[in-house]
């Protein structure tokens, strides 16, 4: 079989690391790809959200299965224009995506069916939305409804901040037209976690749950990143709150999409917040999480190029998946000036030192006459394998200090909670 592998980042590493430990599997293309992909299959120079230019590259190359990576070609409904073309793909609808793509649109629908998530009013007025704001108590949380690169909400400590989120959003357009429809919702609070499930219509099955880490310093310090590290199992899952995540939320979404004739077709992500009064969803997103991905396909002994083949076919129902229940480290490796400005074109070293059995993912790396070298702010995720979060952990940083490049930074709190309590509360 052929497959193609849609994104460049750490996550799509990740995927196509996996899929080619498939028998099945006999060639595998990655669009665009970096300098790690390019060390499992082909990288083909076609961007990510390029819909036509895949088909095209698809329909050329007998691929027998395409993997929609990350959201820019899924929101654009890439699975549509595949499907109409015979074409067989593992990724949800342009209208099953709604649910990452309009926060609106997974909250009515959350509303509807009576799955728990934080009380909400949307707005298409600004007058109207700063008015509703003036009355609401803090913190307040303000989240534009369309995709605007993880920089969509806003929780507000202070009311100056909430009405210039607000009018940042619908009067200023810093998210273009993604920003001028709103949701004003209310503060939860608790320890956050991932939850993440193959979904064809009806048929749910778990992969696992992780947690991840946006802020660029340990303790949760500094800005927003794209994701600085993650772990799995989250150190406060149990099989009780897994059940009901599962049986209260996810299940219930899916036969929600079927009932209202979008039925999901992919991995469906699921961010949660575990407040006093349960586990609440923060948000939805059409795809596999990046850097969680990374730390979850090391724990899948499935194949998992059946799943996905199953799923692409809406043939999922007895498909069997084994996951493992050690536990899986990531830390990511960033180049100096990320997250603003990250520098560009240093030589990558000792990436042949780690331990055969850790996974170095690439995400910001292109080959430059037969050496890696950085090409983007996150660099490198290295992940390790163990018996408990305990023992990956201790493997993950003794590895990462063999690779160096100029400039490397990374965190070193990640999975560690004796001293860090606030990690455990929220891993904002
Ligand atoms: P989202 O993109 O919706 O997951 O939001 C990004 C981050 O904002 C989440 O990971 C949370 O840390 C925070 N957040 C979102 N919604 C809320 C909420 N209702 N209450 C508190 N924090 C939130
Ligand atoms: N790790 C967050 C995301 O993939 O959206």
């Amino acid at each position: 079989m052929k497959v193609l592998v849609i994104g460049s980042g750490g996550r799509e590493h990740a995927l196509a690391w996996k899929l080619a430990q498939s028998g099945k599997v006999t060639e595998i293309f990655i669009a665009p790809g970096n300098a790690g992909t390019a060390q499992i299959g082909q990288n083909v120079d076609i961007a990510a959200d390029d819909v036509l230019a895949l088909l095209e590259f698809a329909k050329t190359n007998n691929i027998d299965l395409t993997v929609g990576g990350s959201e820019a070609a899924i929101t654009r409904g890439i699975a549509d224009t595949f499907k109409q073309q015979g074409l067989l793909i593992f990724a949800p609808s342009k209208a099953a995506s709604e649910i990452e793509s309009s926060k609106i649109f997974a909250k009515n629908l959350m509303k509807k069916y009576d799955i728990p998530c934080a009380k909400s009013q949307s707005f298409d007025e600004y007058q109207r939305a700063k008015a509703y704001l003036q009355e609401q108590s803090l913190p307040i949380v303000v989240k534009a409804d369309g995709l605007a690169a993880g920089k969509g909400v806003v929780v507000a400590q202070t009311m100056a901040e909430a009405q210039k989120a607000l009018a940042d959003m619908m009067v200023n357009s810093i998210f273009g037209t993604a920003g001028h429809k709103v949701l004003i919702e209310e503060c939860l609070s608790g320890p956050e976690m991932s939850f993440f499930a193959f979904v064809d219509g009806n048929q749910v099955v778990p992969l696992a749950s992780a947690c991840d880490y946006k802020r660029i310093f340990d303790n949760n310090q500094g800005p927003n990143t794209g994701g600085m590290g993650s772990y799995s199992p989250p150190i406060f899952i149990t099989e009780e709150l897994k059940d009901y995540i599962l049986k209260q939320i996810v299940q219930p979404v899916a036969e929600a999409l079927v009932n209202e004739k979008c039925p999901y077709q992919g991995m469906l992500y699921t961010g949660l917040m575990i407040t006093p009064d349960g586990p609440k969803v923060l948000e939805f997103n059409a795809r596999f999480g990046d850097p969680e991905t990374q730390v979850l396909l090391p724990l899948l002994d499935s194949d998992l190029f059946d799943i996905f083949y199953a799923i692409a076919r809406g043939m999922f129902k007895d498909t069997a998946i084994t996951v493992s229940d050690d536990a899986c480290v990531g830390v990511v490796m960033a180049a100096k000036g990320y997250p603003s400005n990250p520098q560009k074109g240093q030589i990558i070293h000792g990436i042949e030192e780690v331990d055969y059995d850790v996974n170095v993912f690439h995400a910001g790396t292109k080959n430059c006459s037969g050496r890696f070298i950085t090409n983007g702010g996150r660099v490198l995720i290295v992940c390790a394998r163990g018996r408990n979060l305990e023992e990956a952990r201790t493997k993950v940083y003794e590895n990462i200090a063999k690779i160096s490049f100029d400039g490397a930074h990374y965190r070193k709190d990640i999975a560690f909670f004796a001293n860090n309590k606030k990690e455990n509360e929220n891993n904002g």
